[in-house]
């Protein structure tokens, strides 16, 4: 026996293991539950009282009254950011539009001003203190998009921040995405075909040196054309990227056909996704990744959930944390606003930023099962359905990463 070994008991063990899962339990609990961590990998998940039998001689930690789930997965940010934006937030408050606000020189440019200013040990810095505050909130993965450099120099210095972040093993894990096509710099001068393409060579550079996992557009009214993603997104594909979308934000343009086209790992946003859309995502697998705190900052009506439940398809839940639309670092408030706001169930909110989101990030984690890497959280909670609720606070006693405690309240 390795003497890495250790026992995590809890009151509810909430394992997002499709093979536990049954129609009543989507979740897969185990009530008065526990995991044998051993190294970095979860080596037993069972009953406790089970475990802590066979394995005398392990470490232990018990917890009857707490809720022990897999490490949250937020697949969606726009964490490597600089500057503020609050004066954005006012004016959105005083009625202006996402549309006007940009026009009035803030939104995507404004924060790509910021971050083409900064060197990238800052951009590494702010981005190093916002993934600990993610981290004190159980989140043990995060993607992280450029789409704030806008020229091949400042969107590979925000993705070699996030590799520097990344080699910090205390840290939540990263996976970073290009999202060159994010906003049009003001030196295109309206060329968006030209930006495009544009995009589309720098990435080469960016895969060859491991820079990206994947490549990310922004397809909507206002943003990009789907024949404009595709020169981005197809060149990802032959350099062996993944590829994923912002679409449906404020129109359905098409970003969702395209995404069903190319394979993509997820279509984020979708609070305006045709039926025939939702169908074609549901026949290609791709995941629909929910952004609730975006259309609570911007008062939309959800998605059509329904839609997508019906059509089957996996549903991902993400923070979107950036510093115009969503003005959060939270994913357990992305959890709290998705049930309340979008009707979501608390097992569909929980899967989202778990199992399914890391899925669509191709990432192991996200469910207790063994040979599992050991992410996970301990919540100080009785049961999984009050981690959806809007704490505003850290309810977190314990978070690992790798079997290594990187979070541990006091
Ligand atoms: O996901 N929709 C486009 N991109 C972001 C907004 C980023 C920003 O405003 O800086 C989003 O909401
Ligand atoms: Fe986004």
């Amino acid at each position: 026996m390795s003497e890495k070994q250790t026992i995590i008991v809890a009151g509810r063990v909430v394992t997002c293991d499709p093979a536990r899962a049954t129609p009543d339990d989507p979740l897969g609990v185990i009530e008065q539950g526990g995991v044998l961590i051993d190294g970095s990998r979860l080596e037993q998940v069972g009953l406790g009282a089970d475990l802590l039998r066979r394995h005398p001689e392990a470490a232990r930690r018990e917890h009857p009254d707490g809720t022990l789930t897999p490490g949250l997965v937020d697949a969606h940010t726009h964490a490597a950011w600089v500057g503020s934006r609050a004066g954005e937030y006012a004016m959105r408050m005083a009625g202006a539009g996402y549309e006007q606000i940009a026009r009035a020189g803030g939104g995507i440019v404004a924060s790509m001003r910021a971050v083409r200013a900064a060197s990238r040990d800052e951009i590494t810095r702010a981005l190093v203190a916002r993934l600990r505050r993610m981290a004190a909130l159980g989140v043990t993965a995060v993607e992280v998009k450029s789409g704030y450099g806008l020229d091949e120099t400042t969107e590979r210095r925000q993705l070699e921040a996030v590799a520097r972040a990344g080699e910090d093993a205390g840290l939540p894990r990263l996976v970073p995405t290009f999202l060159g096509l994010h906003a049009l710099p003001p030196e295109a001068a309206g060329d968006r075909d030209g930006y495009a393409r544009r995009c589309a060579a720098w990435l080469e550079g960016i895969a060859r040196e491991g820079l990206a996992r994947y490549a990310d557009a922004y397809v909507d009214r206002g943003a990009f054309s789907a024949a404009q993603a595709r020169i981005v997104l197809a060149r990802a594909r032959e350099l062996g990227l993944g590829v994923r979308l912002h679409a449906g934000q404020f129109a359905d343009v098409g970003g969702a056909e395209l995404a069903a086209e190319l394979g993509a790992a997820s279509v984020d946003h979708c609070e305006h996704l045709s039926e025939a859309s939702i169908l074609r995502l549901a026949e290609a697998g791709v995941r629909a990744a929910l952004l609730p705190v975006a259309s609570f900052t911007l008062a939309q009506a959800p998605p059509p959930i329904e839609t997508l439940r019906r059509a089957g398809v996996r549903l991902v839940v993400a923070s979107d944390a950036n510093p115009g639309t969503a003005p959060t670092e939270s994913l357990p408030l992305a959890l709290a606003l998705g049930v309340r706001s979008y009707g979501i169930s608390v097992a569909e909110a929980l899967l989202g930023a778990t199992r399914e989101a890391a899925v669509s990030l191709g990432l192991p984690s996200g469910v207790l099962r063994p040979g599992a890497p050991a992410d996970l959280v301990l919540w100080d909670l009785p049961e999984e359905s009050a981690i959806v609720q809007p704490w505003g606070t850290a309810r977190v006693r314990l978070v690992m990463r790798e079997g290594q405690v990187i979070v541990q309240a006091s």
